[in-house]
């Protein structure tokens, strides 16, 4: 979960208890990558010392629209933003990061597994991962993007529900969204696909987590469940949100970042609906003082409340609980099954 709700401690308790902590690296620096990796591989149990997904976001230059319209876009977050004092500028070239500057301390750190959103990585990334001993993953919505991952020789699938927090993971966000849930997905990759399927999508509970297993997973990737565990790196009005702000549910906007991602609706999204935005990544470079500003504020009405439609059933405990009580969960409801 990019936006440094995975904290290296997050990150490290998951593996330690079990799983594979995920760090999500989409915008982060590759100073700030390398210390995340050195401090979780601090963490982690000296019996797994590389137990970690790094993810990374895909990115495609952006389309920028004609100046009028991106004057638009500003005049309109600063009229949503107009009685706070948040200056807000244009961005400017370079629009994206560079994949392969950003994935030089994955290379000394060698994680064992690399995941990426929004698209497939250039081959020679995933050769040289490959080549390193690292798998990869790949996001799908869709059977066609499953098809393409499959093709390309990546070694697992993330199939994505629409019950997923955050950004969807889309190849081509400009193309119909066909919206499966995750159990939909699942059910249409199993007789066409032949590598490891990875769930993603409203998994909460054990209970859940065996669903997609019947389903033909192998195993279930779930955030908007640790997103108010101790370890979280959540803002507190991300986590109160999470917990306590229940009637709201969830929707899709692109007003945040530019590409469609789910979160608990706030005033931002609701102002923001018929009104101008720039192409992804863009709109997240506009929005970011706006984001720090409600960050430092405590103001959940103006940050990215990324969250799963079934964030309802998020449990604050530490790490360790939760993955404790999933094992029970899963466990009870196999034997009972
Ligand atoms: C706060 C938040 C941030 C996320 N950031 C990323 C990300 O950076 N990369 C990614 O591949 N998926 C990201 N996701 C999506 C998750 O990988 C996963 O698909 C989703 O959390 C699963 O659904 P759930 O939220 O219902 O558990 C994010 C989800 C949340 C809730």
């Amino acid at each position: 979960m990019a936006g440094g709700v995975n904290t290296p401690q997050l990150v490290a308790a998951v593996s330690n208890a079990g799983g594979l902590g995920s760090f999500g690296f989409a915008y982060s620096s590759p100073e700030k990558i390398d210390a995340d990796l050195k401090a979780s591989t601090a963490l982690l149990n000296q019996s797994h010392p590389k137990r970690i997904n790094a993810n990374f976001f895909v990115f495609q230059e952006p389309e920028m629209p004609s100046l009028d319209v991106q004057k638009q876009a500003l005049t309109d977050l600063k009229n949503v933003t107009s009685n706070h004092a948040i200056a807000i500028e244009l961005p400017k070239p370079p629009y994206i990061p560079n994949l392969e500057v950003m994935l030089e301390p994955v290379w000394s750190h060698r994680p064992e597994v690399l995941t990426f959103h929004f698209g497939l990585p250039p081959q020679s990334i995933l050769e040289k991962a490959q080549a390193l001993g690292i798998q990869v993953g790949v996001t799908a919505t869709c059977l066609s993007e499953a098809l393409q991952i499959e093709a390309a020789g990546v070694d697992f699938i993330v199939a994505q529900g629409i019950e997923a927090g955050g950004h969807r993971g889309l190849f081509n966000p400009n193309q119909p969204d066909q919206g499966l849930s995750v159990a939909d997905l699942l059910k249409e990759l199993r007789p066409h696909v032949s590598i490891p399927v990875v769930a993603a999508g409203g998994i909460m509970n054990g209970h859940d987590v065996h669903l997609v297993l019947q389903l033909c997973a192998v195993a279930a990737q779930m955030g908007t469940a640790f997103l108010v565990a101790t370890e979280s790196g959540a803002s507190p009005a991300h986590r109160r949100y999470v917990l306590n702000q229940h009637d709201r549910g969830t929707q899709f906007t692109k007003a945040f970042s530019g590409r469609p991602a789910q979160g608990i609706l706030n005033q931002y999204m609701t102002h923001m609906k018929d009104k101008t935005y720039l192409p992804f990544p863009v709109q997240n470079t506009l929005t970011a003082s706006m984001r720090k500003w409600a960050s430092e504020q405590d103001n959940g009405e103006y940050q990215s409340l990324w969250a799963g439609t079934a964030y309802a059933k998020a449990r604050a405990l530490s790490v360790e609980q939760l993955m404790q009580t999933l094992h029970a969960e899963l466990l009870s409801t196999k034997n009972s099954s």
